[in-house]
């Protein structure tokens, strides 16, 4: 029998956010969460403690060290990986962009690669950007608009013996679905391809454990889940081992280090390693690893935002020419929404008037927004992060109530 997820404390979590004192209620945390006491602390006193360059003989390089180590330790506990696989950079489009430039390095015509439209943007373009640059050829694969789902046998039309990559992502930052990566892991596989996850918006809602997911490749922003504005990957240690990105000649040629250009940002290490311990502190947990505390709030966190979902889905399904494109079986608590005789900017706004802020737009997700039938405006989209309440979903509902909405 799985065991009851344990409940949060949502008061006590809360008050670790000094923005919250402002008394808006924040449904954008898919855009980028709000930042607890404990980052942006570990941020300031990673700057104003003595910091150089990473090394052994001062105690300056020794923190400029240990931040680095004690990052990658972090974020391989949050993704069930080896901190030896982790690879740190501005974004994630930054770094998918350059990793689409070094694996593209080894293709040429005839080779094939495989892009989906449900994907972020930044896990199409960089891909096909990369594959004309040396003259492989692109295959898109699609999602039905009507479900929002993503079927593993779509791709697997795609596959063929010419195919090098798929570029696929965990989780929809724009309707939520969560397509079926291990199944897609298991076809690419065996078609003798390579994986490329975009887990940026899975990792702030799930638990992530790559090896079960079968991705060669995961990305992920440490600023969806708390922490600081940058970018990682995880990699195959054994992949990165073979792969040449381009790099300076006196820059270290060894694994990650290799596919890290110019310095680190110490301190923005030091805020994902304190967003990580931040998270495995919110769900009671029996368990001594920090992989363990983390599996027990992500599990939390899925259950209490499911709840929250639900409580607004119902809401917003009783509004006036509502339709809700977040349809599929197994989705994140993220809903996109458009309106009847009204813009998505236009609820916006109003929504902002009270303190409420849930974007409009396509976030980037270019070719879903089109093939939803949704151009460049998009919809509106209700995000959950750690930090909403019920009052926040209360004040949600009844503003939504208030909006004109035009009677059909
Ligand atoms: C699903 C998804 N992928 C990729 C990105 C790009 O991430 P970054 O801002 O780190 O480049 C985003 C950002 O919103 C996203 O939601």
């Amino acid at each position: 029998m799985t065991p009851t997820p344990a409940r949060l404390d949502l008061a006590a979590i809360r008050s670790h956010f000094p923005s919250l004192s402002t008394g808006t209620a924040h449904f954008d945390g898919p855009g980028g969460t709000q930042t607890p006491d404990v980052v942006a602390r570990a941020i300031h006193d990673t700057l104003v403690a003595p910091l150089s360059n990473r090394g052994s003989l001062t105690e300056a390089e020794r923190n400029a060290d240990l931040a680095v180590v004690r990052g990658r330790a972090a974020l391989a506990d949050l993704l069930g990986a080896d901190p030896s696989g982790i690879v740190f950079g501005r974004s994630m489009t930054q770094l998918t962009m350059d990793f689409a430039r070094t694996l593209a390095k080894r293709w040429g015509p005839g080779d094939e690669v495989v892009v989906t439209r449900l994907d972020h943007d930044a896990n199409v373009r960089s891909w096909v950007l990369a594959a004309r640059h040396v003259g492989a050829t692109v295959r898109f694969a699609d999602f039905d608009p009507e479900t929002g789902e993503l079927d593993p046998a779509e791709i697997a039309r795609h596959l063929s013996p010419a195919t090098r990559l798929v570029a696929v992502t965990a989780a929809s930052n724009l309707i939520g679905t969560m397509p079926d990566v291990r199944a897609i892991a298991d076809l690419v596989h065996a078609a003798g391809a390579q994986l490329f996850v975009d887990g940026v918006h899975y990792a702030a809602h799930a638990v992530v454990d790559v090896a079960a997911m079968g991705a060669d490749y995961f990305a992920c922003s440490p600023y969806k889940f708390l922490g600081p504005h940058c970018g990682a990957i995880h990699g195959r240690a054994e992949l990165l081992e073979e792969l040449e990105p381009d790099k300076l000649l006196p820059s270290p040629d060894r694994v990650p280090e290799r596919f890290e250009l110019g310095t680190l940002p110490y301190e923005l290490l030091a805020g994902t390693a304190a967003a990580v311990d931040f998270l495995a502190s919110l769900a009671p947990s029996p368990g001594t690893s920090r992989r363990e505390r983390l599996v027990a709030t992500m599990t939390a966190l899925e259950a209490h935002e499911e709840r929250l979902r639900d409580r607004i889905e119902r809401a917003v399904l009783g509004l006036p020419g509502v339709t809700v494109h977040s349809r599929a079986a197994r989705r994140t608590p993220t809903l996109l929404m458009t309106f009847a005789g009204s813009e998505p900017r236009a609820v916006q706004a109003f929504l902002a008037e009270h303190r409420i802020n849930a974007p409009a737009g396509s976030f980037y997700a270019y070719e879903a927004a089109r093939r939803l039938g949704l151009g460049e405006a998009g919809g509106l989209r209700i995000g959950l992060a750690p930090y909403v309440d019920d009052e926040d979903v209360d004040r949600l509902v009844e503003a939504l109530r208030h909006f004109p909405f035009p009677r059909r």
